[in-house]
């Protein structure tokens, strides 16, 4: 009997650990991401003092590699997190991360941080249509998330940049974005005396250096992930009422003939209670999922993005459209063509597509609906769909139903 529940799937095996009914055993160095450890900064308040860094640099737990496991929902990708072997996650290496991020004296003037167009407090994007940069410039690309890049290997709405290290490098020598050089910005962190300590405790063979500058924004930024949503709570849920549908028309008969799989239910039915889905969120995830909206087809796996590139036809009606993908490749195929993004938190980092042109989840779902924009390269899976009033705003709650908490992040306590 046990074992039949117990076997169910590795979504279930999740919801288990989580809910405290599976004696899985975790390593005892292992850290589920999503809590607020690995970002508090160091302790203290006010700006970063030398003395503080160096107690915090002496501490050798702080210089240990760290295994890291998703937070529930995000946990059944598991298997696809890319941490590169040469840039192991360290709390020190982490913790420098968090503080290069939020500092704007990574830009030319001192005024841009990567913050000031990915903010915690805007869903890790921004809600202007274009990233905005130093003296008010703007590119034509809007601020993608930096949330739940553990997941992801290349990096940008074309993925032009192989690594979360290489793409973090990027803005900080781009014209209009932070409009620095590499050498200029180094140079200048070197001055800084906390920064220097820490780069060359964490990095004793190469200290500052501008690689290290991304090994060490790229560690903090795997660290910020998405915790469970409704829409996770929902899933365990409905895998066991799938399989124990019969049962469930007598309750009693499921309690004495399945009391294993009677009591799973009890409790995931609590915490889907505790987290709710609508009824339109659950009618949402059918066509979601389902053959009349489809969109499982690219937005899939825990982090519905599926890391390849689509033609939509967002852009595609104007004389010289952003080419995406092609631009890096030269394949036709590729023309028009951008990443998935993303789908968790959607609903906080609108406005949406790679150039900002759509305000509202509405406006999307209406677009999916007349099947994109027709040009030469649009999507084969992308076609016109039959979808009532009902069923668009439907899908649209269920992706207001993917909102989870971020990690916590501090974003003051740089060094002086
Ligand atoms: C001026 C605004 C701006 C600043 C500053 C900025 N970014 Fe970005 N970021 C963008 C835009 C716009 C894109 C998309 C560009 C593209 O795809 O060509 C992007 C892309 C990214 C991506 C890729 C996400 C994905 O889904 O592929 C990451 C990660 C990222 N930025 C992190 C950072 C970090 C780290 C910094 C600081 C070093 C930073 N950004 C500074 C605007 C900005
Ligand atoms: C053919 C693959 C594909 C399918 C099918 C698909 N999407 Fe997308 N989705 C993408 C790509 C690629 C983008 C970015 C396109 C761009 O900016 O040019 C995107 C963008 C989005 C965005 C905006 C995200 C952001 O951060 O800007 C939302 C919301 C979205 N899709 C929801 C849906 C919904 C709902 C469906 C089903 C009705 C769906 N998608 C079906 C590939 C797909």
């Amino acid at each position: 009997m046990r074992s039949r529940v117990w076997q169910l799937s590795g979504l279930l095996a999740s919801a288990l650990v989580l809910l405290g009914l599976s004696s899985a055993p975790r390593a005892a160095e292992t850290i589920v991401l999503g809590g607020p450890e690995l970002a508090a900064g160091i302790p203290g308040n006010g700006p970063l003092r030398i003395s503080e860094i160096e107690t915090w640099l002496d501490d050798p737990a702080n210089h240990e590699p760290l295994k890291v496991e998703l937070p529930f929902g995000l946990a059944r990708s598991q298997a696809n997190i890319v941490v590169p072997e040469d840039n192991p996650l360290t709390r020190a290496k982490i913790e420098l991360g968090r503080q290069l991020y939020f500092d704007p004296r990574l830009s030319r003037d001192s005024s841009v941080s990567c913050a000031s167009c990915h903010h915690p407090d805007k869903g890790w994007g921004f809600d202007t249509q274009f990233g905005v940069g130093i003296d008010g410039q703007e590119g034509g690309r809007n601020s993608p998330v930096s949330f739940n890049r553990i997941l992801s290997g290349a990096q940008f709405w074309d993925g032009r940049a192989d690594s979360l290290e290489a793409q973090a490098i990027g803005p900080i020598a781009n014209p209009i974005e932070m409009g620095f050089t590499h050498d200029e910005c180094v140079e200048r962190l070197r001055e800084i005396p906390g920064y220097r300590l820490q780069f060359d405790k964490i990095f004793p063979e190469s200290g500052v250096t501008i690689e290290n500058v991304g090994k060490a924004l790229a560690s903090f930024e795997r660290i910020v992930v998405t915790g469970p949503s409704p829409a996770d709570y929902y899933e365990p849920l409905l895998l066991v009422e799938t399989q124990y549908a019969e049962l469930l028309a007598d309750l009693e008969e499921f309690e004495e003939f399945e009391p294993d799989a009677y009591d799973l239910w009890v409790e995931l039915s609590k915490q889907a209670e505790a987290h709710p889905m609508s009824d339109a969120a659950k009618r949402g995830r059918e066509l979601f999922f389902g053959e009349r909206a489809n969109c499982v087809l690219c937005h899939s796996g825990a982090n519905f993005a599926d890391e390849q590139y689509h033609n939509l036809g967002v852009g595609m009606e104007v004389a010289e459209p952003d080419l995406g993908r092609f631009e890096v490749t030269g394949e036709e195929r590729d023309r028009g063509a951008f990443k998935t993004p993303t789908l968790r938190n959607i609903e906080l980092t609108a406005p949406y597509m790679h150039d900002g042109s759509q305000a509202t989840l509405e406006e999307v779902v209406d677009w999916y609906a007349k099947g994109g924009h027709p040009n030469a390269f649009l999507s084969d899976k992308i076609k016109k769909l039959d979808l009532t009033d009902q069923d668009r705003a439907d899908l649209v709650a269920y992706m207001r139903a993917l909102t989870g908490e971020f990690t916590p992040v501090r974003v003051d306590r740089l060094p002086e």
